[in-house]
């Protein structure tokens, strides 16, 4: 058998313990696929003496992870300490440049650096890695740049957050509040350390960012995701939307459209969506996430799997590892980054959405007086924003605020941001409004 693949282990929280726990239960399975041992020779984190539930005593311990990167009987470094900067890049930098392969689960990281990061691995001549980065344990970087590479992506959609979709499908199922919802998710582990970056669709944003690379071969452009979370969702929407025959999931959605003189945009959103109860989406609950590829030959793909949390992620950072296993001891590819070299990922100009039509669902917190739904719909009105449904809950008390939940019949998106327009500053809202558009199809 081939020599051990030596691998540094930098971040042991969650990911990191995930990984040694799943390298130890599936050694000898790892040992047969990968063709040689997968083996842990130095670690790295924060605090030495934390109890992380898996023996570390095995391994040398480094306090300096740059250091332990460019150790002589290193071959691979995996990166979870997380972070778009700081001491991640320093070790993701000086990994490449030692010539390691490099596996990371940190979406924020590629998102922000993966072009330049992509580019020095391809002129080092080594792998980088990140299947982890999206989706948890759902295989879909690899399903994009091998199993569908033969097709031209036309749409990329999905649930990308299992964080939010955890918030969102049990305040659904058990009328739970946020908040306490939140600290569920993160006592189990699958919350960004910052917990503002999955309700606030950052991390979203950063994995719809990666997915769109991959899938339409444009250079990661995550300041060009147009970003809304879920903070804003009350209960009051989720009962709503049940009402009138969906549920609220937080949705990434990518495509690329022609314009008028032949160029490509992209157009990249992560906002919170009414789903109808029929689609398959709908049914995505807990931290689950669900990817869906459509590609020009093979049609629609759904993938579907858990989005987050030790086991399912660290599938995911091994799978890479048995990748490199393989690639290094064949002498195979190693093969780009974003499955095309990194110098020919064009910077694709982005999309404008006002002329995409759509059914949006609109919901307005307003003053319980004569005269304010009139004004609403006339807002309405004068946008040439038509009306499907429009429901107003019962006054709660006297002088309280009124909910006012309407469903506007398909249309220009830039009618509905008008309508909105005229109504800003209106002193019959109580709170700014809100509107999620209805996913369809
Ligand atoms: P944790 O916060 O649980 O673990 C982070 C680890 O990094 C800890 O061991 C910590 O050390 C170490 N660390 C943090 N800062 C430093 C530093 N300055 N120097 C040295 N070590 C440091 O994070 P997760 O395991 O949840 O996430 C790791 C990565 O994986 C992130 O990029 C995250 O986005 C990504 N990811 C996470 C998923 C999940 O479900 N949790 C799913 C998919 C991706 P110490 O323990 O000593 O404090
Ligand atoms: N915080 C992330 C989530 C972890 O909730 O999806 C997985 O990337």
């Amino acid at each position: 058998m081939a020599e051990p693949l030596r691998i540094a282990l930098a971040g042991l929280g969650t990911v990191g313990a995930g990984v040694i726990r799943l390298l130890d239960t599936n050694a000898a399975l790892l040992r047969a696929r990968a063709g040689r041992e997968l083996q842990v020779v130095a670690v790295s984190a924060r605090d030495r003496d934390k109890d992380r539930g898996v023996d570390l005593s095995r391994f040398a311990w480094d306090d300096d992870m740059t250091a332990m990167a460019a150790r002589d009987d290193v071959d691979v470094v995996v990166e979870l300490v997380g972070g778009a900067d700081g001491p991640a890049l320093t070790l993701a930098r000086g990994a490449i440049a030692a010539g390691k392969a490099l596996v990371t689960a940190n979406k924020a990281m590629i998102a922000h650096h993966g072009p330049a990061l992509a580019e020095a691995a391809e002129t080092a001549g080594t792998a980088l890695k990140f299947e982890a980065a999206v989706a948890g344990g759902i295989p879909v970087v690899k399903a994009l740049r091998e199993g569908a590479a033969a097709n031209a992506i036309e749409r990329i959609y999905g649930i990308l957050n299992g964080t939010s979709n955890y918030i969102l499908s049990t305040m659904e199922a058990t009328g739970a509040d946020f908040a306490d919802t939140l600290a569920e998710a993160q006592r189990q582990g699958f919350a960004e350390a910052d917990p503002a970056f999955d309700i606030e669709g950052t991390d979203a944003a950063h994995k719809l960012a990666i997915l769109a690379a991959i899938g339409f071969g444009s250079r990661v452009d995550f300041a060009g995701v147009d970003c809304e979370g879920i903070a804003r969702i009350r209960a009051e929407d989720i009962a709503r939307a049940e009402t009138l025959g969906y549920v609220v999931r937080l949705i990434g959605m990518a495509d690329v459209e022609t314009g008028p003189d032949g160029t490509p945009a992209l157009l990249q959103r992560v906002k919170p969506c009414l789903v109808p109860r029929g689609h398959p989406l709908a049914h995505v609950t807990g931290a689950t996430n669900a990817v869906v590829a459509e590609g020009n030959f093979s049609g629609r793909l759904l993938f579907q799997g858990a989005g987050a949390g030790a086991g399912p992620t660290a599938s995911a950072v091994v799978a890479d590892l048995i990748d490199i296993a393989r690639q290094t001891k064949e002498g195979g590819e190693i093969g780009a980054p974003f499955s095309i070299p990194s110098a020919e990922m064009a910077p694709m100009a982005r999309a404008e959405s006002g002329h995409r039509t759509g059914r949006t669902y609109l919901r307005f917190t307003v003053a319980d007086r004569p005269g304010v739904l009139a004004e609403l719909t006339a807002a309405m009105r004068d946008a040439g924003v038509s009306i499907e449904s429009l429901i107003q809950q019962g006054r709660q008390e006297e002088g309280g605020e009124v909910l006012v939940a309407m469903v506007a019949h398909e249309g220009p998106e830039r009618n509905v941001a008008h309508a909105l327009e005229l109504l800003r500053g209106s002193d019959s809202l109580t709170a700014p409004p809100l509107s999620m558009q209805i996913l369809e199809g």
